[in-house]
């Protein structure tokens, strides 16, 4: 006995004769002048079950009336060989009933909907084949994501969502606060009491766990995160969101070379978990979203990345004879159409850029014998740009204090992030994966508001 009965098990375990009850919601229902049929969704596959009704059905002009596209519906009958093209299976119904009426005004109709339609109506849009297959590929991803840290040893570690530590060091945080906006208690010098808020000091959103990260990579060797993270950044594009999830491995004994190693290794895995787990959804995106898709996935499990460093990346877009609107220049960080050339028109696969400048990185990575740049990398893929940044962080606390003083931090505020410099500290590195851009990555989808259930951007959040 199987523990449900969903459409993606009848349609791969089913045997034609099989007595069983199905539930879901009619993405179509067609009446014809003997039989009407009623195409069955239920979110396990892209693909929909056709019901059967016979006019000898007890209740067959009251389906015929409901079964309209949107409503909920329990069918009951015999599974049987199909006789029409592309389907394995069909129900024949002994009965149905209308389990969730739907009003005739249902947003959802048999034509197609635009993308920007659809986030109006975030509420209904999960019942749609491309958002549900969107949905059913987050969900392979992220099993993919914990399967491989799990099969490597890594110790999970959930780090917090409040906190006081700004750890990209960008002031891109959402504060956190139970005081009363008209009533805000302030010092003698007009700045904010925080010592009368709730956690007696400043808090806000996580921007990433990797502080927190460090320290249980510094007792437990490899260890990842996977949470929300929040940054109040007032980008208005397809990439960016207030809030988002990122996947941070870190781990101890361990330099750039093995975080780029494991960070490839790692990509391919979950690339290579989602083709074979929702093999029915790629081609739906292959179809309809970005031809090529499957082609894409499966060199990128096949072939190895490349590396450039930033100076090299920087001559290489000096040299393309490309008009950007933004300079390249070194020193500059690297804006997205530079980033687009690279992948996309330069090395024509994921890249990782390593090196980059000091002054344009975060004050916990590793700076490098010349000084000038730290052991940072970030993985480009082509269409999405960045997915992965990530460094060897400064284990060295002479280096970490001097690093701290150029970026105007305070060494208080960092005591213990100090301390594990100076109690067993040993090179350690990570990366943060945008949950967010790897699903946009593997399924062809171009904005980022459309791959996460719920999207906060800048001016929405909604539902
Ligand atoms: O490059 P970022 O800022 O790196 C960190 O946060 C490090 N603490 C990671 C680490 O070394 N443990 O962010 C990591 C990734 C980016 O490469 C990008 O994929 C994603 O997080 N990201 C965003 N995704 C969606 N919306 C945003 N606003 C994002 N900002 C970063
Ligand atoms: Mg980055």
């Amino acid at each position: 006995m199987r523990f449900m009965n969903t459409i993606k098990t009848i349609l791969e375990n089913g045997n034609s004769g099989d007595n069983l009850t199905v539930k879901g919601w009619v993405q179509t229902s067609r009446t014809g002048k003997s039989v009407s049929f009623i195409e069955l969704s239920d979110g396990s596959t892209i693909k929909t079950l056709q019901i059967v009704l016979n006019p000898d059905l007890e209740n067959y002009d009251d389906v015929i009336r409901h079964a309209l596209t949107g409503s909920a519906v329990i069918a009951t009958g015999v599974l049987i060989d199909s006789p029409a093209a592309g389907q394995q299976f069909e129900l024949t119904a002994k009965s149905v009933v209308i389990a969730g009426s739907v009003d005739p005004d249902y947003p959802l109709q048999k034509k197609r909907h635009s993308f920007e339609f659809l986030r109006t109506i975030g509420h209904l849009r999960p019942r749609t084949r491309t958002f549900g297959a969107v949905f059913r590929v987050r969900h392979a991803l992220q099993m993919a994501v914990h399967n491989f840290f799990d099969s490597e040893g890594f110790i999970m570690v959930h780090t917090p969502i409040i906190t006081g530590s700004d750890c990209e060091g960008a002031g891109q945080m959402f504060r956190v606060s139970t005081l009363d906006p008209a009533n805000i208690p302030l010092n003698a010098d007009k700045s904010v009491d925080y010592s009368k808020d709730f956690f007696e000091k400043e808090a806000a959103l996580t921007v990433s766990g990797q502080l927190e990260g460090e320290i249980f990579a510094l007792a437990f060797k490899n260890i990842y995160t996977f949470g929300p993270t929040f940054r109040a950044e007032n980008s208005h594009t397809a990439r960016h969101a207030a809030e988002f999830w990122m996947i941070e491995p870190e781990m101890a004994f361990c330099d750039l070379q093995k975080d780029m190693n494991t960070a490839q290794k790692f990509i391919k895995y979950i690339v290579k978990y989602v083709l074979d787990r929702c093999s029915d959804d790629i081609d739906f995106f292959d179809q309809r979203v970005e031809k090529g898709l499957r082609n894409k996935l499966e060199s990128i499990v096949n072939s190895d990345f490349e590396t450039l460093t930033y100076t090299d990346a920087v001559n290489a877009l000096q040299n393309s004879g490309k008009n950007f609107s933004y300079p390249v220049k070194w020193g500059l960080d690297l804006q997205s159409e530079h980033e687009r050339y690279i992948t996309e028109e330069l090395v024509k696969k994921p890249t990782f850029i390593i090196d980059y400048p000091r002054d344009i990185k975060a004050f916990y990575m590793r700076l490098n014998s010349d000084e000038k740049t730290v052991a940072a990398m970030d993985l480009l893929v082509p269409f999405v740009g960045e997915i992965i940044g990530g460094s060897q962080r400064e284990e060295r606390i002479e280096m970490l204090d001097n690093q701290l003083a150029h970026f105007s931090l305070n060494k208080d505020d960092y005591w213990w992030y100090r301390d594990l410099r100076r109690f067993g500290g040993v090179p350690h590195a990570g990366f943060g994966l945008g949950f967010e851009r790897a699903l946009m990555y593997v399924t062809g989808m171009q904005n980022i508001r459309d791959v996460i259930p719920f999207a906060r951007t800048a001016g929405s959040a909604d539902f």
